[in-house]
């Protein structure tokens, strides 16, 4: 597969009155189209800036982002979002209306909203929930909604920011059943932020593992699926992964290290 998504040398320095505190420094590495890409390590860790800036929120301070080849500058349909909250829809809208304004915004003239909408809902397994109101649905029902709304503008890129983060545990295995089914059908490409590692471990092929703001290590996830958390690969693969992240210790850069970064950051 070709590759869609390339980071070269990404640094993002927030700068809060006087104080600078790096969400990201120095951060490399190529995405293929159509993998399922999870982006793991600790609170504080960059893992939403790094989503951030490929999503096109934020400015950069140094490196470059490319989708297709074309430099990200901006937030484009191209690249979606799913964010943590429950609350992503507009409440006085129902699911097929959300869904349909978003699609309004980015039509190529096909039309059909209502009936494209609905093959949206059905994706996620929300048929028959169309004419209903946000506030009527439960967290999972709400997530299943904002993945439909993402995916109805098809984008090349679905970037997660820990999009099951609020639901409890059943709820989140059917979630995580439903995403592969979505990813199987559709092809999108996924980045998928979680501090979950058996989350990541459970859906993703590659695992992007992060310490205070830096990519410490890619690793291939090569389990066959679907995987089984009672098997001893599944068992044995999670043990190598959080070896990594004991190794790496606490989240956040401290002073010297800040420092040396910071020297090196041409502002
Ligand atoms: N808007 C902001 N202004 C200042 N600092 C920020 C901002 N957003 C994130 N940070 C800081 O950047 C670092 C990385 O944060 P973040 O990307 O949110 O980590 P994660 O998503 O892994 O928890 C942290 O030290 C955080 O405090
Ligand atoms: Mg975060």
């Amino acid at each position: 597969m070709k590759t869609l998504l390339t980071v070269s040398n990404v640094t993002k320095v927030y700068e809060t009155g006087k104080r600078k505190v790096i969400g990201v420094h120095n951060v490399s590495f190529d995405i293929r189209q159509g993998e399922f890409v999870s982006v793991i390590g600790p609170s504080g860790c960059g893992k939403s800036t790094l989503l951030r800036c490929i999503a096109g929120f934020e400015r950069i301070n140094g490196g470059s982002i490319h989708l297709n080849g074309r430099k990200v500058k901006r937030p484009e349909p191209n690249r979606f979002m799913v964010f943590q909250g429950l609350d992503q829809l507009f409440p006085w809208l129902t699911l097929k209306e959300n869904i349909i304004f978003a699609m309004r915004v980015v039509d190529k003239g096909q039309g059909n909203f209502g009936e494209r909408a609905e093959h949206y809902l059905e994706l996620v397994g929300l048929q028959g929930f169309g004419d209903f109101y946000p506030y009527q649905l439960s967290g999972g029902m709400k997530q299943r909604a904002s993945i439909a709304r993402a995916l109805s503008v098809k984008p090349q890129l679905l970037l997660m920011d820990e999009p099951f983060g609020s639901l409890d545990a059943f709820t989140r295995r059917a979630v995580h059943e439903m995403l592969l089914q979505v990813w199987k059908k559709t092809g999108v490409t996924i980045i998928f932020v979680t501090h979950d590692l058996e989350e990541a471990v459970d859906l993703s092929d590659k695992i992007l593992i992060f310490s205070k703001g830096r990519l410490k290590g890619q690793i291939d996830n090569k389990l066959s699926r679907p995987r089984e958390r009672v098997d001893s690969s599944y068992r044995s693969f999670l043990l190598k992964i959080s070896g990594f992240l004991d190794s790496e210790g606490s989240d956040s850069l401290d002073s010297k290290e800040l420092s040396a970064a910071e020297a090196k950051l041409a502002f």
